[in-house]
Formats: C-alpha cells, structure tokens, sequence
C-alpha cells in the first residue's frame, strides 16, 4: 500500500517551485492532494499532470493573506475530499530589501503573506483535525530563520524564524489530538524565486558543502516524512535542508 493511501492534503503555494514539488511528491506517494494557490491556472496544470500519471488532485484559488475569506477557504477544502489530514504552507514571498530601506509597509506586507496567513490558514485547518483525531502539519521556514537574512532581507528572516515558533505552538496544542507539527527550513534552492535571489549568481561549489543548489525535489522529500506516519514521534522538530550550508 502507498505511504499516504487515503490521506487528503493540501499545499499553499503548490502552483510552482517547492510547493509544486510538494504536491506532486505527495500525490506519487498515493495522498489526494488540493493544490492551492493564488495563481489558479497554475495549481490546474499541475492538477492535470497528476491526474495524467493516475493520481488524484483539485486545484483551490486561495491568497492566504486575504485573512476574512479564510474560514471558507478552508471549508470549501475540506469539502473536496471530505477530510484534510495534512496540511503544508509553502505559499511565500521573499524580499531583498537592504535593512535600512525596510519600511512599515514593506515589513507589514511580509508579515502578512509570510507569517500571519501560516498562523491563520493552520489555526482553521487543526480545527478539521482536532475533529478527525489526526494531522500532519508541515510549515515552510528557511535557513534565514536560524542564521539571518543574507541574500534574503531582515523582514524575510524574522517570518521564517516566527514559523519555527509557530510550527511548536501547534505541536504543543496538537499532541493530544495526534496532529503533529514540524517545519522544514531550505537552503539556496533553485526555484523561480531563488533564482531571483544573489546567491544564485555564485558558483555553488564555492560555498556550499555539498557543491550544489538544492531543488524542489530535495525539499518535497523532507516535506513526505513529516507527512506520512514515518514522522509520528517527531513532533515540534525541523529539518535543515541545505546541502550542508548551516554547518
Ligand atoms: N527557494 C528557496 O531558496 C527557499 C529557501 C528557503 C525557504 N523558501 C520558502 O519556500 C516557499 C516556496 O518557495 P519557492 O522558492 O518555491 O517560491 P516560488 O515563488 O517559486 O513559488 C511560490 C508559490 O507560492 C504562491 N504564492 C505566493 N504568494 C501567495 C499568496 N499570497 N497566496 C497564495 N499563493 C501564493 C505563488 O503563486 C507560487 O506558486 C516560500 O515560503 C519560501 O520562503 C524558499
């Protein structure tokens, strides 16, 4: 039987990069997965790739910063497969911008699509958990969350380090409903948006351990453990996924 047979998942953010890796990964490993994201044609092309290799999947229109619209949101996706029992948040954007140029409104609109949504989207995703007995929450932070913003900006940083935190609250409050918590912390990972970023212009042999940029794939295979039931004592956790370049 597959890994995830009869889980349904959803993933912010699964019309590209790693959150489209995510989504397919889960999907291959025999979960039913809502792809959601802000851009609708795109979690729909991926919906029809899934479909095409035999699996199962439906696109979801969400901007997970449109706060108010998020309990429908969630109830609308929980209607497509009846349950939800993983979620993950990638959905995401980054920012360069050097720390003196920061301003309210640049900082407000990173906390809102970065941070707050995390909070709001899982807040009512572990409602439907609470009532199943079971979830597998999985949170996109960053390397920038455990050493600062480099080649991402300080407003970048401070949301990533808020997931991790984020991520313990829930698995302190999920542990007794059996919903388990964990974030996933990349690298410099070659997606659309890293390759915006200035690390991507460097060679990654000088720099990086492991002598390459990660790929989506890499980060989606952290992403299926904490999904599936190979994670169930880990709770609270996350996992440094970066070729080596947090040593
Ligand atoms: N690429 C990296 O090197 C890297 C490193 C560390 C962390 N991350 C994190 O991983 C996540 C995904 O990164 P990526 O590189 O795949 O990014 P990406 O920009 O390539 O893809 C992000 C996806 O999220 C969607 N999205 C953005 N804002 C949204 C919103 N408000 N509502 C709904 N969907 C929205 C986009 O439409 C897109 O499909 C982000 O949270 C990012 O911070 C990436």
């Amino acid at each position: 039987m597959a890994l995830l047979s009869g889980r349904a998942a959803l993933v912010t953010g699964g019309g590209r990069g790693i959150g489209e890796a995510s989504a397919r990964r889960l999907a291959d490993n025999g979960a039913k997965v809502i792809v959601a994201d802000m851009n609708l044609a795109s979690a729909k092309s991926i919906v029809d790739d899934i479909l095409k290799g035999g699996g199962e999947a439906k696109a979801l229109e969400i901007d997970v910063a449109e706060f108010e619209k998020i309990p429908q949101k969630i109830n609308e996706a929980k209607k497509l497969f009846g349950r939800i029992d993983i979620l993950v948040n990638v959905a995401g954007i980054t920012g360069s911008t050097p720390i003196e140029e920061i301003t309210l409104e640049s900082w407000d609109r990173m906390m809102n699509i970065d941070l707050k949504s995390m909070f709001f989207i899982t807040q009512a995703v572990f409602a439907v958990m609470k009532e199943q007995g079971y979830g597998k929450l999985v949170h996109m932070s960053s390397l920038a969350a455990l050493r600062g913003g480099r080649s991402s900006d300080a407003s970048y940083a401070a949301a990533k380090a808020g997931i991790l935190n984020l991520s313990k609250c829930f698995a302190l409050h999920g542990a007794p409903y059996h919903i388990t918590s964990n974030a996933v912390c990349p690298g410099n990972i070659l997606t659309p948006m890293g390759k915006t970023l200035s690390w991507s212009k460097i060679d990654p042999k000088t720099y990086i351990p492991l002598g390459r940029y990660g790929t989506a794939e890499d980060i989606a295979n952290a992403v299926l453990f904490y999904a599936s039931d190979m994670s169930d004592y880990v709770t609270g956790d996350s996992m440094n996924v970066n070729g080596g370049l947090y040593m």
